[in-house]
């Protein structure tokens, strides 16, 4: 079909264009119709524009808007011309001017749609994935994924001014342990054997800083396996970063530096020229989680001073057990109902808490000072005032208490409360961003069901230097040279220095119990490449899906990807994971078990 192509875009015209004829191709946001006139708002990836059919004009283009349904691709020729006074719409670009039609020629039509194409809409996520062409027609995908692209460039930009490399890896690899399970890929010409679908590309990146290539970067895919969360895909996008001849401290800056030209780039916010280092011990403490939530205060307090002189129990004996007692104070919510304190509790029991014990700070029925009441006020009533100085507490306020043997069940429970409140009470604002490291990691995590030390990050970390001496006599004091960055509650990347030492990494694999043989045939091409001067180096990968969904003030990261996977990691759209023909499975020598002979 011969068509009218487009001479300017539905958000360009303003009033300086008034008496030009123009051609607009774009879908029919909206149509209103009024004594005889339509009203067409005409949209596409620019913006919108008022197109009016005059009650005048002829039959023929008067007949064409009558057909004119929503989300029918059209094509449009006509003059702009200034809007009546009151008929100037200040909220939008092209607010000032309306184009009169003289001509309209319907491209294509639109089936009855599923869900109506709105800024925010209340489709459900199946739904609005089904019909993702729909979904990222919105005013509201559409910036997102206009975020997403100029936050890559960003990337890009400020990589390559410094003087980074970008550098593609395989996606076909060999299987590698990393923490998550695999994709694997069967191959049609080795029986038998399998690629997998890199979960990161971390072993590459480090053979291309033995290769000499010192900075590399890459907006790699990464795949993994695990299971569904509002913050993980199974497929996923990172920015990888390896830098060679530096320190933590070099990676540090350099990504400060990355965040900082990307948010000034693409949403004019100047972040601070460094962002707050916190030990991951600390972090716990004060928090409860290696990724605290920094827009809201609220840090946890130690009770133990105050559990001595008083009779409770439970608080005793976890002190004993060689537990903690942390208390949070919430800022005048004595007023919280029993009800709302249970639902804390209950949070507070999903991390393992036995209990959650509170009291509420009161003036003294004689004005002569601070008051404890409620819940466990009784034990601490004799220490009232001592107690609210030393927690900073005043009356009004509420008083939350949790107490374990195991000083880290303590911490991250009452955590978790502290995330809870920070929800509740409104204090998450999308538009703040508070960035921090958390530095100082425990180098190895004792796995109580496999009774061994695993890597808490990977195998290739760097123990830091004070350790190299104890490595084998107490891993569990350990700190690795890695790290994480940390915004708004969410970890958005880690990373370490890698170790360059083949000696030094034989013995992580040995505390970790993989046997040489083992860490050959795992590993075994990276050991190889670490005889032929390997360089010191170090890097980090910032989840780009991650860092875009803060960007843009979301919680899940299929807002900001334009074709993600559902929770059960299904494409509802192109219905995938999906059978194939007996044909390809042959080819690539697989037969299916079906389920029942599977579990018999
Ligand atoms: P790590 O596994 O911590 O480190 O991943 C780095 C960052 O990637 C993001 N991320 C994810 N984003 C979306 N969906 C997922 N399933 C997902 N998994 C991880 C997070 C995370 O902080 N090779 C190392 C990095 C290094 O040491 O340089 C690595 O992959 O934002």
């Amino acid at each position: 079909m011969e068509y009218q192509k487009r001479t300017v875009t539905c958000g360009q015209l303003a009033a300086a264009d008034v008496g030009k004829t123009v051609v607009l191709n774009g879908w029919v946001h909206r149509k209103r119709d009024h004594g005889g006139i339509s009203f067409i708002n005409l949209r596409d990836r620019y913006g919108i524009t008022q197109v009016v059919v005059d009650a005048d004009a002829p039959a023929a283009l008067q007949a064409a808007a009558a057909e004119l349904k929503s989300e029918y691709c059209i094509a449009v020729a006509g003059t702009v011309r200034g809007r009546p006074e009151s008929m100037v719409n200040p909220d939008m670009a092209t607010g000032a001017i309306e184009v009169a039609a003289d001509s309209l020629t319907i491209l294509s039509k639109c089936a009855p749609l599923p869900f109506q194409i709105d800024e925010r809409t209340d489709a459900k996520e199946d739904t609005r994935l089904t019909y993702r062409y729909l979904d990222l027609r919105s005013g509201a995908m559409q910036k997102r994924i206009r975020l997403r692209h100029e936050a890559a460039f960003a990337v890009r930009e400020y990589m390559v001014g410094q003087g980074f490399y970008e550098i593609e890896t395989p996606t076909f690899i060999r299987s590698t342990p990393e923490g998550a399970r695999d994709y694997l890929v069967p191959s049609r010409l080795y029986p038998g054997k399998f690629y997998a679908l890199p979960q990161s590309p971390q072993l590459y990146k480090q053979i291309l800083m033995v290769s000499g290539f010192d900075k590399y970067f890459q907006l790699a895919r990464c795949y993994r396996d695990e299971d569904a969360r509002g913050d993980r895909q199974p497929e996923f996008t990172q920015i990888d970063i390896e830098m060679s001849f530096v320190k933590r401290d070099d990676v540090l800056a350099m990504c400060e530096g990355l965040m900082r030209h990307v948010f000034k780039k693409t949403l004019g916010v100047e972040l601070p020229a460094q962002f707050v280092r916190i030990p991951y011990d600390e972090s716990i403490d004060l928090y409860g989680s290696d990724k605290p939530d920094l827009r809201f205060g609220m840090a946890m307090q130690d009770f133990a001073p105050y559990v001595e002189a008083s009779g409770f129990q439970a608080f005793k004996e976890a002190l004993a057990a060689g537990g903690k007692v942390k208390a949070l104070v919430v800022p005048g919510k004595a007023d919280y109902s029993r009800k709302q304190i249970e639902e804390l509790e209950a949070q507070a029991r999903i991390y393992k808490a036995k209990g959650m014990a509170w009291m509420k700070v009161a003036q003294a029925a004689d004005g002569s000072g601070i008051a404890l009441e409620g819940g466990a006020s009784k034990f601490f009533a004799a220490n009232a005032a001592a107690i609210a100085a030393g927690l900073g507490a005043k009356p009004g306020d509420l008083i939350l208490m949790i107490a374990d043997a195991k000083a880290k069940v303590a911490c991250v429970s009452l955590g978790a409360v502290r995330s809870k409140l920070g929800r509740d009470l409104g204090l998450l604002d999308p538009k703040v961003f508070k960035f921090a490291w958390i530095v100082d990691f425990p180098m190895f995590e004792y796995n109580e069901d496999e009774q061994r030390w695993e890597a808490a990050h990977h195998m290739f970390t760097m123990p830091q230097e004070k350790y190299h001496d104890t490595l084998e006599s107490d891993p569990g004091a350990v700190k690795g040279d890695l790290y994480d960055l940390v915004l708004n509650g969410f970890e958005i990347a880690s990373g370490s220095i890698r170790i360059h030492d083949p000696d030094l990494q034989k013995r992580i694999f040995k505390i970790v119990g993989f046997s040489e043989e083992e860490a050959q045939r795992k590993f075994g091409f990276l050991v190889e490449a670490f005889k032929y001067g390997p360089p010191p180096h170090g890097g980090i990968a910032p989840g780009f899906d991650r860092l875009v969904m803060l960007m843009a003030g979301e919680t899940s990261i299929t807002e900001v990807i334009a074709f993600p996977k559902n929770t059960f990691a299904v494409s509802p759209m192109d219905q995938c994971p999906n059978e194939v023909d007996e044909k390809q499975l042959k080819e690539i020598h697989i037969r299916i078990v079906p389920k029942e002979e599977k579990t018999n």
